[in-house]
């Protein structure tokens, strides 16, 4: 159920009105199945043994999440839900978020639960479907309850909707399972964040932040995954839960030491970013840009607090000239920059007049071109890989300078 018509007008006609893989066959095979149907019309609801939540929750003007469309949602439920019925949050939101949800829609505290979602935009279906872990966050009284050894008959609704997922269950109170998510995207951001400084250092010292990234992965303790520094990271998640959590701790009364700087890290390596462009370049105004990649992420359209967007803004306040290529967020990037950048439909495309080639998404594809082709093309024969994945041995193989953050590889004077 939506309350925009138009959406589930297109929902209905198995139209998926974003890009995500394998979402709009999993859509087609539950219609078809009889499982999945789309409405506005929130008296549906009467017979939902269980209602999940799964609105958005943006940043306030004070950092804090927006919790209108929640409150909306729930008070929409009033009069349409059934006496049993469970209300489960998806939606990412500050812990303590559950009671206010249980008095908007008007039922007993012990109804309302918390099941937060890890899936990554681009790898949505395939996170859902093999998790690393099912959360369900629990009322305070079932909780109790089940302490206590006794049976819960809302908790075993709310498992039993996963039966068949492989993946560890979780059970924990209400706010532990709120507050759970956030530390999940913040750990991660800060994971990142700290990669960039160390990719800033290394910049400065003569060091290869790859190199540092093999040494670090290579520790269990730390982990291989989410070290890939780069121009910052983006999306509609992390930059919001980061400054949502910290706003969260001051509300509550502590004022958090860790959690601000990450923003501001990311913030800053954009313009990094950028000046690294502007130092090799000596000046970026009038220069000829092919851009490949604007999405946050690779395998999504959403363009939302995309590195890449800001990076494209800070150039063309300097006087640059783009030509950008995304292979699914071409619409995004018309409705972002309109007249102010030239669009082409390939990667090839953009390379006409081009001085050089700055690769601002990691999309799988642009790692299979043909290097001696592309840098043939360029005036200047120089990748700047903001996502630091580019197959950086090829291009140098193939006569190319390559500059990414905390990476620079370069043919060596006999080749
Ligand atoms: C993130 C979390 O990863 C999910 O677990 C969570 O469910 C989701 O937020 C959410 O709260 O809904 P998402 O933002 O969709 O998922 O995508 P990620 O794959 O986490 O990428 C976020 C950003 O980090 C991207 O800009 C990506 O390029 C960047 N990134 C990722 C790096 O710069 N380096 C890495 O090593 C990994």
């Amino acid at each position: 159920m939506d309350i925009e018509a138009e959406k589930i007008h297109r929902l209905e006609m198995g139209e998926i009105p974003f890009y995500e893989p394998g979402l709009s066959e999993l859509v087609q095979e539950g219609m078809a199945a009889g499982r999945l149907s789309f409405t506005t019309d929130v008296s549906r609801s009467t017979t939902a043994e269980i209602v999940f939540l799964a609105v958005g929750t943006p940043s306030a003007e004070d950092g804090s999440a927006d919790l209108t469309f929640l409150e909306s949602a729930s008070r929409s439920l009033v009069p349409h839900l059934s006496p049993s019925a469970v209300v489960v949050t998806k939606s990412t939101v500050p812990v303590g978020t559950g009671e206010k949800v249980a008095a908007w829609c008007e039922i007993d505290d012990a109804r309302v639960f918390s099941n937060p979602e890890f899936l990554r935009e681009g790898s949505a279906v395939s996170d859902f479907l093999y998790p690393d872990r099912i959360v369900i966050g629990i009322p305070a009284s079932s909780f109790a309850r089940r302490e206590g050894g006794f049976e819960d008959g809302a908790v075993d609704t709310l498992v039993k909707v996963y039966i068949g997922i492989d993946a560890p269950r979780i059970l924990i109170s209400r706010p532990s399972a709120e507050l759970a998510k956030y530390a999940a995207n913040t750990m991660l951001a800060m994971r990142l964040s700290l990669m960039n400084e160390f990719a800033t250092i290394a910049d400065a010292a003569g060091a290869d932040i790859l190199d540092i990234e093999r040494v670090l992965a290579s520790d269990p303790r730390i982990g291989s995954k989410f070290l890939r520094a780069g121009a910052g990271f983006g999306g509609s998640c992390f930059p919001k839960d980061v400054l949502s959590l910290a706003t969260t701790a001051r509300h509550i009364g502590y004022d958090p030491k860790l959690i601000a700087p990450i923003i501001q890290v990311n913030h800053e390596q954009a313009e990094r970013f950028v000046k690294k462009i502007e130092e090799r370049l000596v000046g970026i105004s009038g220069k000829r840009f092919a851009v490949w990649g604007l999405a946050f992420n690779r395998n999504t359209d959403d363009i939302r607090e995309s590195p890449a967007v800001r990076i494209m803004h800070l150039l063309l306040d300097r006087g640059a000239v783009i030509t950008v290529y995304d292979p699914s967020a071409m619409k995004h990037a018309r409705a972002e920059f309109g007249e102010g950048v030239m669009y082409a439909d390939s990667v090839e495309g953009t390379l006409t007049d081009a001085e050089v080639l700055l690769v601002l998404t990691e999309w799988p594809e642009f790692c299979e071109v043909n290097w001696k082709d592309v840098l043939a093309r360029l005036k200047i024969p120089l990748v700047f890989d903001g996502k630091n994945f580019l197959p950086h041995e090829a291009i140098v193989t193939a006569g190319g300078e390559v500059m990414g953050m905390g990476v620079w590889k370069k043919p060596s004077a006999r080749s």
